[in-house]
């Protein structure tokens, strides 16, 4: 059982959020819509070792779900969540009730424009709307923070490093990278609908990003024969079906057609009815991490 204060209304967390501040304590915050996996563990872990208190809020944000995508079927292990943000070290749990935080009488939407209409926002037309602004009610209830968002959804990351930026909020934002499982494969709370032979199915994704890395690594620079090369190893899985495979520009994600420097290298694939992302960094002659 875990001992981790958990508030659910808005001014809760504010106040004990402000009271540590005016202690003088550093404030980190992990936003996650809960059924935690070991890829927001390592966001909570940095944010305990960066930060002096940790919250992480657990909300599953109806305006980020289109409506074709089940809201309800969003899996949902609370108390787990909670003893792993307090094993962790984490020292506030937040996780609003939907009336206060997404009031359907609301009349404000925060759009970060270009970059979310492209890639993932091409398929899910609301979603980083949704995100946008219900990332930014968050950081306007927990005030200034380093918050940390991992790189698996590395266009959510590019967005919400954007709209701090873009509207001057008193907030960090830091990236950490991607958790894997053994076989490659990135963590995401979508996992949970694979059958163990679709798990194995999915493993291709990131191996396609592999070959996509080594590609480049080796000095190939035409973004034409990388994305033919990674779409090639998808496309011989035949129990994937591809959505999108895209060389791109690592802040502004605009498609490039030549590398130079690094770059990220994305992909969405559905397997079955799951839809998969993942990405990875890859730079000229350059053997970095994914
Ligand atoms: O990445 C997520 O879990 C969600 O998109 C976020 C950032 C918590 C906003 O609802």
């Amino acid at each position: 059982m875990s001992s981790i204060q958990v508030v659910h209304s808005i001014d809760s967390c504010r106040l004990a959020v402000s009271k540590v501040r005016a202690q003088g304590h550093s404030v980190g915050f992990v936003p996650t819509m809960g059924a935690l996996h070991n890829g927001h563990g390592s966001l909570i872990a940095a944010a305990v070792k960066e930060c002096d208190f940790v919250v992480v809020s657990i909300f599953v944000n109806p305006l980020q779900f289109g409506a074709s995508e089940d809201l309800s079927d969003y899996p949902s292990t609370f108390q787990q969540d909670c003893d792993l943000a307090s094993t962790l070290g984490a020292d506030l749990v937040f996780a609003p009730d939907t009336t206060e935080m997404a009031s359907s009488t609301s009349l404000t939407t925060v759009s970060v424009a270009e970059l979310s209409q492209r890639w993932e926002g091409a398929s899910r037309l609301t979603h980083f709307d949704g995100v946008s602004t219900i990332v930014t009610k968050l950081f306007s209830i927990v005030g200034e923070c380093k918050a940390y968002f991992g790189e698996k959804d590395f266009q959510q990351l590019a967005i919400v490093r954007r709209l701090a930026a873009d509207l001057s909020l008193p907030v960090t934002v830091v990236g950490c990278p991607t958790v894997r499982t053994e076989s490659g494969l990135a963590l995401s709370s979508r996992n949970s609908y694979l059958s163990e032979s679709q798990l194995q199915d999915a493993t291709v994704i990131s191996e396609a990003l592999y070959t996509g890395k080594e590609l480049i690594e080796s000095g190939e620079t035409d973004v034409v024969q990388i994305e033919q090369v990674i779409t090639a190893r998808v496309v011989q899985a035949e129990r994937l079906s591809l959505d999108y495979v895209a060389v791109v520009d690592p802040t502004s994600l605009e498609p490039i057609d030549e590398v130079e420097g690094e770059v990220r290298l994305l992909i969405a694939a559905a397997v079955g009815e799951t839809r998969l992302i993942d990405n990875m960094a890859a730079a000229l002659g350059v053997v970095s991490n994914g």
